[in-house]
């Protein structure tokens, strides 16, 4: 039997108890696939703070680096939000962990279910049978890492410094992995730059352009990103595959979450090659600890419990348990089960809690 270990680091606010649906249903779904999960949980962000003063505590790292894969959960809450900015669960956890693994290729699927539509912001004209985008964003390099960077008085003046820098080999590896992306879906890819100003993108452009010779099945398309930002909202349903840089990509999959209708649905993948070929990765919902509702055993577990399948199809090798989990998900949504973050009051829906959710997504899978 496959046995894997995964580092389980839920975090804090809403983070534990939806990683505790997640795990339920990773555990049923191993069964029922024939394999065999060691979970190994460990304390990050504030949680680790409060332990032993380290948003991302050694024998926190340690486990990571002796896993599979990494499922988080969440950091943040007001607790921590007086500490330096390098030193909050979000800075001291996220970034230092992509970093360390080199965690490249985000990729943040935004799929607007066609029963959700309503808890969408957009009008129903424009998304009528809902859309289904994936963003592919770069996350180890640009402003986020560039060198230099400065926050501090110079002549007499504060000043604060980022750089954006791209080198080509950064650029390609994500290349290609969104070109093949597309090529598993329906072939177009939209890569998303400045170039009209900035010397990063039109490196960018120019290395995309130059992959595109290597997939001519993929149809390959190239946008600003004000643009891109636009379009989004105008027109979610003309992407299908975005790739972009580290920034860019942060905001726009803010502005794809929104438009989805909840955070609390969607999934995502921070992935790099590690261990001889082996997929490594570290998968988190989109949406953050949600302070404010954290305890009441509210909270939507979907997008925790989706971020466990992408774990199970891109580290874990197991795309048939992948499947099941996308597929009881649907159908639970299908069913009428909805938690808070998703109710809209329309007949037929059925209200429901974060352990209830959980039960719905088991219940559909057997
Ligand atoms: C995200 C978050 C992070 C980022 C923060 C918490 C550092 O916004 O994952 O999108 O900016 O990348
Ligand atoms: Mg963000």
């Amino acid at each position: 039997m496959n046995t894997y270990q995964v580092a389980v680091l839920a975090g804090d606010g809403i983070g534990p108890e939806v990683m505790h649906e997640a795990l339920r249903v990773l555990s049923a779904v191993a069964q029922k696939y024939g394999f065999s999960v060691k979970c190994v949980e460990k304390l990050v962000g504030g949680a680790g703070i409060d332990a032993c003063g380290k948003a991302l505590p050694a024998d926190t790292l340690e486990a990571c680096e002796a896993s599979d894969a990494i499922l988080f959960g969440s950091v943040g809450g007001p607790k921590w939000e007086s500490l330096p900015p390098d030193e909050r669960p979000e800075r001291g956890a996220l970034l230092p962990l992509r970093a360390y693994f080199g965690l490249y290729a985000n990729l943040r699927p935004g799929v607007c279910l066609p029963e959700l539509t309503a808890s969408s912001p957009l009008k129903d004209s424009l998304i009528a049978g809902g859309f289904d985008i994936l963003c592919v964003r770069e996350l180890t390099g640009g402003m986020y890492f560039g060198e230099p960077k400065f926050y501090g008085e110079r002549d007499g003046e504060l000043v604060g410094l980022d750089t954006m820098i791209y080198h080509r080999h950064e650029v390609e590896r994500i290349g290609h992995l969104a070109f093949r992306a597309a090529r598993s879906r329906s072939c177009r890819l939209c890569s998303v730059d400045k170039a009209n100003v900035l010397s990063a993108s039109v490196l960018w452009r120019s290395v995309m352009t130059e992959l595109a010779a290597q997939y001519p099945d993929v149809q390959l398309s190239h946008m600003y990103v004000d643009n891109a930002a636009m379009q989004l909202v105008r027109n979610p349903g003309q992407f299908d595959v975005i790739v972009t840089e580290n920034t860019f990509g942060d905001i726009l999959t803010d502005e794809m979450a929104m438009i989805c209708g909840s955070l609390g649905m969607l999934p995502s993948a921070s992935l790099c090659t590690r261990n001889g070929g082996k997929t490594f990765g570290l998968y988190e919902p989109s949406g953050g600890s949600a302070p404010d509702i954290a305890g009441q055993g509210i909270a939507n577990p979907i997008a925790q419990i989706l971020s466990m399948g992408m774990m199970l199809r891109y580290s874990l090798g197991q795309p048939r348990a992948a499947d099941a989990v996308d597929k009881a998900v649907r159908a639970v949504i299908a069913a009428g089960f909805r938690t808070r973050d998703l109710a809209t009051g329309a007949p037929g829906e059925r209200l429901i809690g974060t352990a209830s959710m959980g039960d719905a997504v088991l219940d559909a899978l057997t």
